[in-house]
């Protein structure tokens, strides 16, 4: 379809303001259906006589740029009238953009696909009521004029001039770069969701004016102003106050983070396009008059996924840390997974994504989220089957480290146990193997992922002490339990898929027995590494303390089945002995938290996992609850408790990786899983676990079959009143302490049973 178009760009040395590019187009007859199909490199608003087409935001999404870009479509049959002028507003985005925090700011900085000029790429096709058709397409005919937006970055966000006349600036250039691959759209649209209005003004210590929107957010500020010609409205973007209440932004590092808006006399209604930022705080550095709270609201931006999941329970704090996960989820689902939505990132970090996959399709439907993402991972895969630390990747993003790469083989799997899409299966097991070849053939043992130091191991962990960013956990370990992991996932892919998958099964076995005997001795891990237990990666400043035993080396072992029978109960009671030895807590990172409130359930000692919930001294889920978070921090100690901060280099306050812990109170709290045998939620079981503190808990999802749902509840004489409702084709094996096991199929059931 855009095999004759042409791509059409305003040149690079074009930087007085984001160019609109337009095209005047008067229907020959009476129109049947009219149809236009765009796409950019860089992002793009698309309007007809001066009015936005469709609600799509940031299009055309983030994909592996260099290989394919999606494309967009549009039915503009009731838009067009005698006379239209089509036009095309173009920001560098993701693209283009300075994305990276090694962005450099030089006049021939390369851009992040090697190209730093935006360019577009159009057809419109026409069919008239005649049976006649016409077609056009971006070409040099096409107008290039200024626009009111001075700058515009995705990190930097916005500076916007109404004094600034329009003028012409000549004929479209066509451009000769090298084309990906044009697919239609794949994902979900990012969209305007929610609305969030503003709760406080705040003037600080400092006697800054800032506006407190009471949560965390990823989008940006809708505000209605009038002033002179000449005055300007200002704002800077901040997640938290300092421990002194004046306004902080020094976590988002390099990513600037304002919008300017310079008037002209009219009353306008104002937001960004084509950037956006995160952030609960906004301080206000320039305005005329005074601030009225009452002509200000953020507007929420992520990917437009059907809301699928809720949850509730007689604990505030759990329901606070239940708003922080899905906050966190939000703020982070614009078209790719990212880590943040705030600092110089923002960005597809694949083990962040990996460890929450399974939440999120326990809150919104991600089927098509990650249909996208997966697709652009196999596209991003090198040559001997790497897989970057970040899809999609970019020049200078080329880490591969265990646990992050695993991600080609958790997220499939995850979607396809969600929702049965065997299609994405069938898309990513080419890569699943690739990926373990991978591992296979690195260093000088093939069933060992040993010696690669570029790893991020239990990525920000407490156990090594509270300043390192990697945990004590032996990288070695990690990545051959990893190794182990995601063979037994690709396996089970292959059956689905009716492979042969006999080579692998040896392989799985050879890992195993070449795990246990590097890493086990005497039922528990023993250190790999001889000399002093200092590993070192890639980075000097990482060196930390290494040790064998640690809460996430136990989790690993009991939840990928790397032990004996023989050694669990040992395992289980070391792993609780660390805890009570950290004083009830964990101490666990990326890698480990994820597992050990499962890992402790699925052993007899949910006591333990619902103790580590509900602790509230750091490095716990409720200490940022205490401290007032509204999404999930990065680090257990982003903000301490006497408000300073742990470090400036890695802190962001909307990282949803620990969110993670969702799965667990889905899974194993309320009790709902679904059965690898009965994908899409057509088999389950039910096997709630519950504590009297929390009184009540109840979850609800939306599954393929329909509405799910389970609750449980404390009564006044301790019995415990169960709740289950079965779409009518789901079947479920229940699992109640106390009472028989047995097999239901659709419909509501309550159950009993004493404390
Ligand atoms: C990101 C993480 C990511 C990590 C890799 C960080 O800078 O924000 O969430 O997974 O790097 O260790």
């Amino acid at each position: 379809m855009f095999k004759n178009a042409k791509w059409i760009t305003a040149g690079k040395d074009f930087k007085e303001t984001l160019p609109s590019f337009q095209k005047k187009f008067a229907p020959k007859d009476e129109i049947k259906k009219a149809t236009a199909y765009m796409t950019a490199f860089g992002v793009y608003d698309f309007f007809i006589d001066g009015k936005k087409v469709g609600n799509k935001i940031m299009a055309p999404g983030w994909t592996y740029y260099t290989k394919w870009i999606q494309y967009q479509e549009y039915d503009i049959t009731d838009l067009l009238g005698a006379e239209n002028t089509l036009s095309v507003t173009l920001a560098p985005g993701w693209a283009a953009g300075f994305i990276g925090w090694q962005r450099h700011k030089e006049e021939n900085y390369p851009g992040p696909y090697g190209i730093s000029t935006s360019s577009l790429v159009a057809v419109f096709e026409i069919e008239y009521a005649d049976g006649t058709q016409e077609t056009f397409t971006t070409d040099e005919s096409w107008d290039i004029y200024t626009t009111h937006t001075l700058y515009c970055e995705i990190y930097d966000g916005q500076r916007v001039d109404y004094t600034k006349e329009i003028r012409y600036v000549g004929k479209a250039l066509v451009t000769e770069q090298p084309v990906p691959s044009l697919l239609p759209q794949k994902g979900e649209d990012i969209v305007e969701r929610e609305t969030v209005l503003p709760v406080k003004l705040i003037h600080t210590p400092k006697g800054e004016t800032v506006i407190d929107f009471g949560q965390n957010l990823a989008g940006y500020v809708e505000f209605k102003v009038k002033g002179n010609p000449g005055d300007v409205v200002a704002f800077s973007y901040g997640e938290v106050l300092d421990k002194d209440g004046n306004f902080y932004n020094a976590n988002y590092r390099t990513a600037i983070n304002e919008t300017t808006y310079i008037l002209d006399g009219q009353e306008h209604v104002c937001k960004p396009s084509l950037t956006f930022q995160g952030f609960r705080y906004v301080r206000v550095d320039s305005f005329p008059g005074e601030v009225d709270l009452n002509d200000f609201c953020a507007k929420v931006i992520y990917s437009d996924m059907k809301r699928t999941g809720h949850f509730s329970c007689g604990f505030d704090k759990l329901n606070q840390l239940y708003s922080n996960i899905v906050w966190g989820m939000r703020s982070n689902y614009i078209d790719v997974p990212t880590d943040c939505p705030q600092r110089d990132e923002r960005l597809g970090w694949t083990g962040d994504a990996q460890v929450f996959c399974r939440t999120a399709t326990l809150n919104y439907d991600v089927e098509n989220f990650f249909r996208k993402w997966l697709y652009d991972m196999t596209q991003n895969q090198n040559e001997e089957g790497g897989i970057y630390g970040v899809i999609p990747t970019f020049y200078y993003m080329a880490s591969i480290s265990t646990a992050w790469a695993d991600a080609a083989c958790v997220c499939p799997w995850e979607i396809y146990r969600a929702y049965g899409s065997k299609d994405i299966l069938e898309t990513c097991y080419p890569m699943m193997k690739k990926w373990l070849e991978y591992m296979h053939r690195y260093g000088d043992d093939e069933f060992l992922w040993v010696g690669h130091k570029n790893h991020y191991g239990d990525w920000l962990a407490m156990d090594a002490g509270p300043d390192y960013y990697l945990g004590a956990t032996q990288l070695d370990l990690i990545a051959s339990a990893y190794f182990y992991y995601s063979t037994g996932l690709t396996i089970k892919t292959g059956k689905v898929l009716g492979e042969d998958t006999t080579e692998l099964e040896a392989l799985q076995a050879n890992i195993r027995k070449a795990f246990r005997e590097a890493f086990m001795e005497n039922g528990m891990p023993k250190l790999y590494m001889k000399g002093d237990a200092l590993e070192e990666n890639h980075t000097g400043n990482r060196i930390r303390p290494v040790k064998p035993v640690t809460q996430t080396a136990i989790s690993l072992i009991l939840h990928f089945g790397l032990y004996e029978e023989e050694e669990r109960q040992a395992l289980v009671d070391k792993l609780v002995e660390l805890i009570e030895e950290f004083d009830g807590r964990m101490n666990t990172g990326f890698v480990g938290t994820p597992l050990i409130l499962r890992v402790l359930s699925d052993n007899g000692r949910a006591d333990v996992a619902f103790n580590l919930l509900l602790q509230e001294k750091n490095p716990s889920w409720l200490f940022s609850v205490n401290q007032g978070a509204t999404t999930m921090w990065e680090h257990w100690n982003s903000q301490k408790e006497d408000g300073s901060f742990w470090s400036t280099n890695m802190n962001s306050f909307n990282h949803y990786a620990y969110g993670a812990v969702y799965d667990w109170m889905f899974g194993d709290m309320v009790g709902l899983t679904v059965s690898e045998d009965g994908v899409g939620y057509e088999k389950i079981t039910y096997k709630p676990h519950t504590d009297k503190r929390i009184g009540f808990a109840q979850a609800s999802l939306d599954t393929r079959q329909g509405m799910l749902a389970a609750s449980w509840k404390y009564l006044p004489d301790d019995t415990i009143r169960y709740e289950l409702t079965l779409p009518e084709t789901t079947t479920a094996v229940v699992t109640i302490p106390g009472l028989p096991e047995r097999t239901l199929t659709g419909g509501s059931y309550v159950f009993y049973s004493k404390a």
